[in-house]
């Protein structure tokens, strides 16, 4: 995508800004030992267990597990957009964002362009609802829907004129007003001499984006016409799953959002304002998608899922709450509510007003009532077998969390609804996110309970990047065939080129990694003592990964032997394993199946 910020940049500005800083302006905090506390903005308390670290440039709380870099601060507790922290964070640093592709004018005065011929396209149409001869047909058709003037000048709301080429002919026939319409979806090119428009005899919702530009268009027919909605399609300023209609105009109408619903379709978050309930928006007729949630989340801190009562809408509710839940950050609130079937948010409010909605709200669940409920339909809970069952279920589904005070929250209740201890049943759900323990080398069993090697050697480099640097290469550690040994990899290539990086620049670098979010519960996690002989425990460590990489290379070759032979190849690779190399690196004793640990 164009416009993305260079990770480069993203990594020297937080080696260049003071976390400390950064949260002291908005949450004060005291110098105690190396480190500064507070009281954690994340969740209530009295002692402080809120602590920011300079070395680290990180902060974490002991309390809830709320954790991050001076980004991250930004994003969670100022509720801004990352686009907008790092603009933050380089106006502190005097450091100007560059943009990737940024060298390239054309793009960035293209996407201005096609901005602005959407905000034309806008004002047209809005002028025709007024002024068009058949602009009448529909203002009495958002009559019949109860809307009113007000409401909308409010949303912009306007009116696509029947006939092929209003917008074309209103908005100029240049050849680069031509591609700007067609890059922008308003009209379409079917290959001859003239563009069409795409929008015709319809009702025009525009879509604005977070700063109020209008990025496209939902169309409502009049009548029975199909499609009932046509949209615009992506292009370089729309992606669909990415904005909420109405979040605009929501945060608008509100000086501060306390929660936000989460609907359907334009109409709903229209007439919901019209009663009174300005702060609700509606994904694009597709499920919530984990950018839209995110984004959400970051303007409110609770958010209701509205869905319709029938089969249908619990299963898009079912679907909501599994896109949520990797995503979910302690202090985020999700709730779901399920309407009468057959009705939407807007027939509920036009019949019954805001209060009726508001009703309905009250009896939203939570998720992690959801949850439980959902998994728990087809069990039996009053039978040992089906509660344990329910365990199985939602094992897999805990894992995922990283809000940490949540995860507590649902193995209370969990604990509650099967009758096993929180402690047992959080054992089961840590046991189910961590990786599966890799098979031992045979001659190093690992001791169980230990963090495995590879977190050892991860945690090692989050503070000790320049060990990195005495070891060659990460060759052989790229076959290793256990969870982590990715991330493993990566992390040592990027330490290698940054020795001196701060832990909060690491994270932040492996933020959209899919196995980050591992380095950023590690770095709050962990706090090793930097004692004297690092080195010997880092090289010895990367020493037992490397015997692990031939002990499971053994077992693959040895299983090949045994179903059909080895290639040259791999006989003297196979061979080379069985020969007494290095005292340290022995090989595996036989090839019978590997030792337990
Ligand atoms: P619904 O079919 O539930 O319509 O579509 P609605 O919002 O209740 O519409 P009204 O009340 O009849 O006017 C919900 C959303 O799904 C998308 C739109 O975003 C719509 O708001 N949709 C629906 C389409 O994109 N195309 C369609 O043809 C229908
Ligand atoms: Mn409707």
């Amino acid at each position: 995508m164009a416009n993305r910020i260079p990770q480069s940049f993203i990594d020297e500005l937080i080696a260049r800004v003071d976390i400390v800083e950064v949260i002291d302006e908005r949450v004060p905090l005291k110098k105690a030992g190396r480190d500064h506390v507070a009281c954690c903005p994340f969740h209530t308390e009295k002692t402080p267990s809120f602590s920011v670290s300079p070395s680290k440039q990180f902060y974490y709380c002991f309390g809830c597990g709320a954790h991050g870099t001076a980004l991250g601060f930004l994003m969670d507790y100022a509720h801004l957009e990352f686009l907008d922290a790092v603009q933050e964070l380089a106006d502190r640093t005097g450091m100007v964002v560059p943009r990737e592709g940024g060298g390239d004018l054309g793009s960035q005065s293209e996407t201005a362009e096609l901005h602005e011929i959407l905000r034309e396209a806008s004002v047209f149409y809005r002028r025709q609802l007024r002024e068009h001869p058949q602009g009448e047909t529909a203002v009495r058709y958002l009559q019949t829907r109860g809307m009113s003037g007000e409401i909308a000048a409010q949303f912009h709301l306007g009116y696509a004129p029947p006939g092929w080429d209003n917008l074309v002919r209103a908005l100029g026939g240049s050849q680069r007003t031509a591609r700007l319409l067609t890059k922008s979806g308003l009209a379409i090119d079917k290959g001859g001499e003239r563009l069409y428009d795409r929008f015709r005899n319809r009702v025009v919702f525009p879509i604005r984006d977070r700063r109020g530009r209008v990025v496209a268009f939902g169309a409502r027919a009049l009548g029975d016409e199909t499609p009932k909605y046509l949209n615009s399609p992506e292009t370089p300023v729309f992606h669909k799953g990415r904005e909420l209609y109405g979040l605009f105009e929501a945060r608008g109408a509100n000086r501060s959002l306390r929660r936000l619903f989460v609907v359907e379709g334009y109409m709903d978050v229209v007439s919901l304002a019209h009663a009174g309930i300005s702060n609700a928006v509606a994904t694009l007729g597709t499920a919530a998608t984990a950018d839209q949630m995110t984004r959400a989340f970051r303007t409110t801190a609770e958010v209701v899922f509205c869905f319709d009562g029938d089969e249908a809408g619990r299963r898009a509710a079912w679907r909501a709450a599994q896109t949520l839940l990797p995503l979910l950050r302690d202090g985020w609130l999700a709730s779901f509510m399920f309407l009468p079937e057959g009705e939407d948010p807007d027939t509920v409010v036009r019949a019954r007003g805001a209060e009726g909605f508001n009703a309905e709200a009250e009896r939203a669940v939570s998720l992690s009532d959801f949850l439980f409920q959902h998994l728990g339909e087809q069990e039996n809970l009053d039978t040992l077998d089906g509660r344990a069952r329910l365990i199985e279920l939602a094992r897999p589904l805990l894992g995922k969390l990283n809000a940490r005070a949540f995860q507590n929250l649902a193995i209370a209740r969990l604990s509650e609804i099967t009758g096993l201890s929180a402690p047992e049943l959080a054992r089961l759900v840590v046991e189910e996110d961590r990786a599966p323990r890799p098979r031992a080398p045979r001659r190093a069993p690992q001791r169980r309970g230990n963090p495995s090697l590879i977190r050892k050697v991860i945690t090692l480099l989050l503070y000790r990047p320049d060990l990195a640097s005495l070891i060659e290469g990460t060759g052989r550690l790229a076959s290793l065939e256990v969870p982590g040994a990715v991330l493993l990899t990566e992390l040592l290539d990027f330490a290698r080129s940054n020795p001196s990086v701060t832990l909060g620049a690491t994270v932040e670098h492996f933020r959209s990694h899919p196995e980050g979010r591992h380095l950023a519960k590690l770095a709050g996690e962990t706090s090793p003592t930097l004692a004297e002989g690092l080195e010997r425990e880092f090289t010895d460590a990367i020493k037992r990964l490397e015997e692990m990489v031939d002990s499971q290379r053994f077992d693959q070759l040895t299983r090949k032997a045994r179903a059909g032979g080895l290639t040259d190849e791999e006989e003297r690779e196979f061979r080379r394993l069985l020969e007494p190399a290095a005292a340290s690196t022995s090989p595996p004793s036989g090839a019978s199946s590997p030792g337990r640990q």
